[in-house]
């Protein structure tokens, strides 16, 4: 295949970036989309060319790191996938792609594709754990029944691999999908009680300070999430954040 890219090109944080346009010959369509920007890479050193900088760790779905605007699309055209396990046998031969940053005033960019996301670690911080006594007598996890219905829900929310797409998704860059994952995972559990009136309240707080928007319910974050977290994890969040302000 022979594709033609449109790449997001910045120095660094504080110099303007511009769209720099690349072509690739020889693109086999079981590559992944990263190994594709590894040869487009390995082609630009060869030249002597600053290579494309992106991020990416597991490769397998996990981290969250491979974030990338894909033809204006979170993670690209697939749904309920991340950009490392994209395929090149989702486009066609001739296609051109344009390949941007996340866009977001909370994720500034640091150099090409790659943002700045510890917002999100900040915003986990401030409230997204659990405290439990380590010394020595430790409750076994299974001795606290939980109903299935709750543990299946609460799993489902900690699959959030905090990838940022549901931010560069939403027209207000909100970052309340990923927040109310991480408030649901606990909300749900018996473990999650003790800390839940400060959890919500500042988990939220944090978010706000970090300079995401609010949420308008437009459903975009849900439909970009590949780990298909549900927007009833909000609807969850706001009742945990509203009877938290009644306890004042
Ligand atoms: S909610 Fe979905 S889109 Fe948002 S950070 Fe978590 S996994 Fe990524
Ligand atoms: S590189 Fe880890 S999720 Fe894509």
């Amino acid at each position: 295949m022979k594709i033609s890219l449109k790449i997001w090109r910045q120095k660094n944080a504080a110099s303007k970036g511009k769209m720099v346009d690349y072509s690739l010959n020889g693109v086999e369509p079981d590559m992944s989309f990263l190994e594709m920007l590894d040869v487009l890479n390995e082609s630009l050193i060869e030249k002597g060319e600053e290579p494309v900088e992106f991020d990416h760790d597991c490769r397998e779905g996990i981290c969250g790191t491979c974030s990338l605007m894909i033809n204006g699309r979170a993670h690209g055209p697939d749904r309920f996938i991340t950009v490392c396990q994209l395929h090149m046998r989702s486009f066609n031969d001739g296609d051109t792609i344009t390949i941007e940053p996340w866009r977001a005033k909370a994720f500034p960019v640091i150099k090409d594709l790659i943002v700045d996301r510890t917002a999100f670690d900040r915003i986990q911080q401030a409230g997204g754990y659990i405290s439990v006594n380590t010394s020595g007598r430790p409750v076994d996890a299974n001795a606290i029944p939980i109903e299935k219905e709750n543990a299946d829900a609460s799993f489902n929310a900690a699959t959030c691999i905090g990838c940022g797409a549901c931010v560069a998704a939403c027209k207000n860059a909100s970052a309340m999908l990923f927040t109310s994952a991480k408030v649901s995972q606990f909300a749900l559990l018996p473990q999650g009680q003790v800390e839940a009136t400060e959890r919500v309240q500042n988990m939220v707080r944090q978010m706000d300070l970090e300079g995401f928007g609010n949420c308008t319910n437009t459903g975009a974050c849900e439909v970009e999430c590949p780990k298909g977290i549900s927007l009833e994890n909000i609807a969850r969040m706001n009742r945990e954040y509203y009877s938290a302000s009644l306890k004042g």
